[in-house]
């Protein structure tokens, strides 16, 4: 068995009490000043203050000691929302949008999501294989050690089932834990328009249950948003989901206050994401439920929107995680310190409650808190090394990512290693 020894680190991480963390509980963290954490096989086996982590494994042997030389150290990031699969960029939709036409308008007009169906129909496999590693791995050098990826942009079997296939592949080959998530709800293809409800039966009927048989995703999202899927149309889909045993989420209240985050708790959704239209009631209802909301506010801030209420939300006893919604079109990074530098200097939270987000919170929704989120003795030993002396360092150094090392499983994947 080797034993890695990581040494003077200025530790910080949620504390695991087999919840996600809402309220007060969220701005708590355990620190370590100079901290000391031993790996045995990629998992950790103590963390703590360094002398009474040297204590601890004094009777073994100690096969490899990294000196952090007092930089922080910190879990690393949980990604919970992605569409990282995608053929192409739209980079002229951009300018369209930063003109002034709206994020639903281009879409009504074709575009949007509908682009990206396209590029995604026509391409390859292999293609689309190689572009979601590449963002993977932009994403890993800033610090993502576990991601969720979805489907969304084939819109008929065939393809969905191909996008599901690459991401299993960039799974396969990359060092991160990868969640995949059937988005198949995502838009009505052109062929549907005049028919919505038939491409909600075919979602149900043929792409659910040939999903389920190639056992290639465990989640399932819809995008409930006007001129997309209705609530209605979204309890549909996400029971069927249910009944099949996916874990369900949804797009919810993202443009417009249409009742997602209700139906979120209704169904005891493992997660209601984006929340920017999002009413009280349904807040206190999701609260009740027992949903993490899950913010992106990268996407209000390229969308131009006002940011979700994170310091209500938080308030309420809510669990909040963040994540970047990396897509082509509302929210184009794979940078989860840029998400935390908005969420502490436009939404309010503080680098605790935006470290617990982005950490433990993002692991309970998507079922992976047992082995990732926080440095807990038994979980995976996922960290990174900052350039600064606390969580404060990402907000604080905007625009430039203080992530100097990523290590998954106990071993280096980004960065250089300490002394
Ligand atoms: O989360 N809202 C729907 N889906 C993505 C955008 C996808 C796209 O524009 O390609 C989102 O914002
Ligand atoms: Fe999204």
């Amino acid at each position: 068995m080797t034993l890695k020894l990581i040494r003077n680190a200025r530790i910080f991480t949620p504390q695991d009490e087999g919840n996600a963390r809402g309220g007060a509980d969220q701005d708590t963290l355990r620190q370590f000043d100079r901290g000391a954490m031993a790996i045995r096989d990629g998992q950790i086996a103590a963390i703590g203050e360094e002398s009474a982590v040297l204590a601890e494994v004094a009777a073994e042997t100690v096969h490899q000691e990294i000196f952090c030389g007092g930089r922080c150290l910190i879990p690393g990031f949980v990604d919970p929302h992605t569409h990282m699969c995608f053929a192409r960029r739209r980079e002229a939709e951009f300018e369209q949008r930063i003109a002034g036409t709206p994020y639903l308008e281009i879409l009504k007009r074709g575009g949007g999501i509908l682009s990206s169906v396209k590029s995604v129909r026509a391409a390859a496999e292999d293609q689309l294989y190689r572009q979601t590693r590449r963002h993977m791995d932009a994403a890993l050098r800033l610090g993502t050690t576990t991601v969720e990826i979805k489907s969304g942009y084939g819109l008929d079997t065939a393809s969905e089932l191909k996008m599901l296939a690459a991401i299993g592949r960039a799974a396969a080959t990359s060092p991160m834990d990868v969640v995949a998530t059937f988005l198949g709800a995502h838009a009505f293809p052109a062929d549907y328009a005049e028919n919505p409800d038939d491409f909600v039966e075919l979602v149900i009927t043929e792409m659910l249950p040939a999903v389920k048989a190639q056992g290639i995703a465990t989640g399932c999202d819809v995008f409930c948003e006007e001129a997309v899927f209705s609530v209605a149309q979204g309890r549909r889909i996400l029971r069927a989901a249910k009944d099949l045993g996916f874990e369900v989420k949804l797009h919810a209240d993202e443009v417009n206050d249409l009742g997602g985050a209700g139906l979120a708790a209704d169904l005891r959704a493992a997660s209601a994401d984006h929340l920017l239209a999002v009413n009280d009631a349904n807040l206190q209802r999701m609260a009740q439920a027992g949903v993490v909301a899950n913010l992106l506010p990268a996407t209000a801030y390229s969308l131009r929107k006002p940011y979700a209420r994170a310091r209500d939300m938080i308030a309420l006893g809510l669990p909040v995680a963040l994540a970047t919604d990396c897509n082509p079109g509302s929210s184009f990074t794979e940078s989860m310190p840029f998400v935390i530098g908005l969420a502490v200097l436009n939404m309010m939270m503080t680098p605790a409650e935006a470290l617990t987000a982005a950490t433990l919170n993002a692991a309970y929704s998507l079922g992976l808190a047992h082995r990732v989120g926080s440095l807990t003795v038994g979980k995976q030993a996922d960290f990174l090394l900052l350039d600064g002396e606390s969580p404060a360092i990402l907000a604080y150094h905007a625009g430039v990512s203080p992530v100097v090392a990523v290590y998954k499983r106990g071993e280096l994947v980004s960065g250089a290693e300490g002394r």
